[in-house]
């Protein structure tokens, strides 16, 4: 069920005073019921939390640690992960930069789509990500929310189907992109399905450089089964899978500097005399 935004600021306003008079009557465990009620609601960076089979992500940031620039130098593909889990606000984080809302009055995204077509669908493919049971869950970009499609641990049943590449099976989550063709072929024929592909390496890399500013590494894959990707992540039957993305902590992150930036440059340049 969606909460409108009014009656949840008329209800915040409100609930101060409705918790005093509550309590000044004796009621105090439903003073207290309706204080927690008011403030879990409050706190949209909370944990997920589910409402209607759905689970609510916490809202993205807008701003980061590290710039552009630095996340452009650092990223790097990254197969070897430590243990620790990812943490539900980093993959509400992720998700968002592969295929969010930037825009409210049309519904655009981070991703640019050949005629706003969006033809993707993005996955999360949980093994440890904290407060959130292994499964794999439809990202929902317009309401920025999961849904789950599949329950259970599912890294060695992609590991399988992805060559078996042990990056896939040790990630703590992989993302997955598949993409309904018709959406942008019905507009421009053949020659969509490459705007297809094309959207989706926008999608990876947008994520490749979120990860990289979260500190995470990533690695995109391309080498598996399509058929049995799809079928894993539960994708309907119009879906296709295109890309995947293996995510972890890093057990060592890249790092260059300007100075071996410019010795690198300053050996392959010609030398005027
Ligand atoms: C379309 C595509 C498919 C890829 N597939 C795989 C893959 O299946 N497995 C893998 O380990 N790396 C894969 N990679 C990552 C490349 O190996 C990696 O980008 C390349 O070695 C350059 O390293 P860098 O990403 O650190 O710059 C893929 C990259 C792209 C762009």
């Amino acid at each position: 069920m969606k909460f409108p935004r009014r009656s949840f600021l008329r209800m915040l306003i409100l609930a101060p005073a409705v918790r005093l008079v509550l309590s000044s009557l004796g009621l105090t465990a439903l003073a207290s019921w309706l204080w927690l009620r008011v403030e879990t609601l409050a706190q949209p960076s909370q944990p997920s939390y589910r409402r209607g089979g759905r689970i609510q992500l916490p809202m993205p940031e807008l701003s980061g640690v590290i710039t552009l620039e630095q996340a452009l130098a650092s990223r790097r593909s990254i197969r070897e992960y430590r243990s620790e889990p990812i943490t539900v606000r980093e993959l509400a984080q992720l998700l968002w930069s592969a295929y969010g809302i930037t825009e409210t009055r049309w519904g655009f995204k981070t991703t640019p789509s050949a005629g706003a077509t969006y033809p993707l669908e993005i996955y999360a493919v949980v093994r440890n990500v904290e407060g959130l049971e292994p499964g794999a869950y439809r990202y929902l970009p317009h309401s920025h929310e999961l849904e789950q499609t599949r329950a259970g641990e599912l890294n060695q049943e992609l590991y399988s189907a992805a060559l078996e590449q042990e990056w896939v099976l040790k990630a703590q989550l992989n993302i997955v992109i598949t993409a309904v063709y018709s959406r942008t072929t019905r507009r421009y024929g053949e020659r969509g399905v490459r705007y297809v592909f094309m959207e989706a390496g926008h999608a990876c890399q947008n994520v490749y450089l979120q990860a990289t500013a979260l500190g995470l590494g990533a690695v995109a894959i391309g080498a598996f089964n399509d058929d049995e990707i799809a079928r894993i992540v539960g994708a309907g039957e119009e879906e296709h899978a295109i890309y995947m993305i293996a995510l972890g902590r890093p057990v060592k992150q890249y790092r260059i500097t300007l100075e071996e930036l410019s010795s690198y440059y300053t050996a392959r340049r010609l030398t005027s005399s």
